[in-house]
């Protein structure tokens, strides 16, 4: 949550913070602010709203000069206002000697301000970044050394953060530091960058360094240098984004969000790319670091997650039960992590993050591997907090997703787990016949998914109908009750209607009080084991006049003539079947937001990457 860009080098910093932040605003955006150092000149524009209300701003009012940060927030200390958005102002008298962004929160604020105020500090905002500010002016008036000043100060905080300095003292010069707030360091032709998230700074350069917690870094525009608070200097590790071109950038679609559920047959050719063994039935990982034998020895499998990252899990249980014969169980990362869960040294446990930043999860990856368990993730974002902390794991390699409601990255997800299934049944009882059939069955499922986004006109019909509800109910039986959840959550999130997701048989223990004729039910029924069984259900609700729609099989008529509205997929095997039956969850979600007016790629209240408890 909240983004950082900073800039040094030969360019004006103000456009390319601005860009930068632009690329940042999913991360969080009800504020946005930059200051620039022109020669010892410190200029400060900020202004609460969207990174548009900024850019009007420098439009306005320019903000010279070669070296700058900038920020873009998501609200935690204070609410979003012009005062309170980034970058802070440190000094005492009116003497402004140093401007920081901070991603994170200072848990010890309140006893820092005091201490500050009392020594002559005056506080402009009711934020807890501000402290730091002030905290890193106090040190300048006792040294020269802008590095130095901040790594003092460093010691003195309590919680997280992500930061980046400047000082009219120092022009040219940035200082970033991190501790439990991700930050990454941009490297050009005799210029640097810094920012909270590749994705701001990936058009500039693909050279990039990770900052691990304690690290602080000093940027100039020919010279960076590392230095861990406790063991002083480090050369940096220097990794390459090995994105497309054209990842972050809309390339001709409305929003982020469509593009990237268009993208979605792509992504699933890329994160089973390489990993498929049509010889042997089975797929393979090369980050896991486990054996076969050791994972012979595994018992049970325990997923913790977020969001639609939780979705995803669920399918995983789905799939692995059935292929693997293993017992699974799916924790919401926030109640693992402080949970007594009884687990013994043959359980594997899985985080999964798209982003790799989520505080919860990140939080429950730390305890169970506290607790001496085999922890692994199952990420998206390379280099993620999350991707270095655990013990091995699977990325998705879905490229950067930028809109707030995930999508492609639940696909990729889906698709590692049901690889994954199959795996762990190869080594267990699964026949090589059976092993050959899922093999097959993944390796159709892209064109298939390509087939499935063909009914988004139907789908937009079906947003007509309904975008003007104030509730709907999802539901979806065995490995569709997921992707009930998630057409649940894909609705609420970008639309604000109301939207629960239920197994559907639960249906008549309680949410069936609220069927009437404004409230539809969305069924995830597509041909499979469970449907006889389905369309009683159906019945159910149409027998109380409620408005059914239907996700089925494309040629299902028995299902087609009960719904109201049939949204088609097509005829797949099972285990791929949620790759195909949230897609038009997906565009159902996107057109009703696209009708009501919302601001579907960041709707309200809510951040791509949640990095507070
Ligand atoms: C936030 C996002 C969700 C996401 C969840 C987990 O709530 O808005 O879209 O599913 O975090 O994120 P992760 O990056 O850990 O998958």
């Amino acid at each position: 949550m909240c983004g950082i860009v900073g800039y040094t080098g030969p360019q004006r910093a103000a456009p390319i913070l601005v860009g930068g932040l632009r690329r940042l605003e999913y991360r969080g955006y009800d504020s946005a602010g930059l200051a620039t150092v022109e020669e010892d000149r410190l200029i400060l524009r900020k202004r609460a709203g969207r990174v548009r209300a900024l850019e009007e701003l420098v439009e306005e009012q320019p903000a010279p000069g070669g070296a700058g940060i900038s920020h873009t927030r998501w609200a935690t200390h204070g609410p979003a206002s012009d005062r309170n958005a980034h970058p802070h102002l440190g000094g005492r008298g009116g003497e402004w000697r140093v401007a920081v962004v901070h991603n994170g929160v200072i848990e010890n604020h309140s006893a820092l301000r005091r201490e500050l105020e009392s020594q002559g500090f005056a506080f402009a905002s009711q934020t807890d970044t501000e402290v730091i500010a002030h905290l890193i002016a106090r040190e300048l008036e006792s040294t020269t050394d802008l590095f130095e000043a901040v790594r003092r100060i460093l010691q003195r905080l309590e919680g997280t953060y992500g930061l980046g300095v400047v000082a009219p003292e120092h022009p040219g010069e940035i200082i970033g530091a991190r501790f439990g707030s991700p930050l990454v360091v941009g490297l050009g032709e005799g210029e640097h960058f810094l920012a909270s998230d590749p994705v701001a700074i990936a058009p500039h350069t693909a050279r990039v360094a990770y900052l691990q917690d304690g690290e602080v870094v000093r940027l100039t525009p020919d010279h960076f240098e590392m230095r861990h608070l406790e063991h002083g200097p480090i050369t940096p590790r220097i990794d390459r984004l090995d994105w497309k071109p054209d990842a972050v950038e809309l390339g001709g679609h409305a929003h982020y969000m469509i593009k990237e559920i268009f993208e979605q047959p792509e992504t699933v050719v890329d994160a089973c790319r390489g990993r498929l063994r049509r010889g042997e039935a089975t797929a393979v990982f090369g980050g896991l670091n486990l054996t076969d034998r050791q994972l012979r020895r595994i018992r049970r499998i325990v997923f913790a997650a977020c969001g639609t990252s939780w979705h995803a899990a669920l399918v995983g249980e789905y799939l692995i039960e059935r292929l693997a014969h293993l017992p699974v169980e799916v924790e919401y990362a926030s109640e693992f992590r402080y949970r007594n869960a009884p687990m013994d040294d043959r359980t594997l446990v899985f985080v999964l993050s798209q982003s790799g930043e989520t505080a919860d999860t990140l939080g429950a990856l730390r305890e169970a591997r506290r607790r001496g368990h085999l922890t692994l993730a199952i990420v998206n974002t390379v280099g993620s907090s999350i991707a270095r902390e655990s013990e091995g794991g699977i990325y998705l390699h879905a490229g950067p997703e930028v809109g707030v409601a995930s999508t492609k990255a639940f696909s990729a997800q889906v698709a590692v787990l049901a690889m994954l299934a199959l795996y762990l049944g190869r080594l267990r009882h699964l026949s090589f016949p059976d092993g050959l059939a899922v093999v097959e069955a993944i390796d159709s499922a892209p064109a298939l998914i390509g087939e499935a986004l063909q009914s988004e006109p139907e789908v937009e019909r079906a947003a007509d109908r309904i975008a003007g509800v104030r509730n709907a109910l999802y539901l979806g039986r065995d490995i569709h009750f997921p992707v009930a959840l998630e057409g649940a959550l894909k609705l609420k999130e970008i639309s604000y209607i109301h939207a629960e997701g239920y197994p559907t048989a639960e249906m008549k223990h309680g949410p069936i009080a609220l069927v009437d004729r404004e409230t539809p039910c969305i069924f995830v029924a597509p041909r499979g084991s469970l449907h006889a069984k389905t369309l009683s259900n159906v019945e159910e609700v149409r027998a109380r006049h409620g408005m059914v729609l239907a996700v089925g099989t494309r040629g299902d008529s028995t299902l087609a003539e009960r719904a109201d509205i049939f949204l088609p997929i097509p005829e797949a095997p099972e285990v791929i079947q949620p790759l195909l039956a949230v897609v038009p969850l997906q565009l159902l979600a996107y057109h009703v937001a696209l009708r009501r007016g919302c601001d579907i790629d960041k709707p309200r209240n809510l951040a791509k990457s949640v990095t507070v408890e």
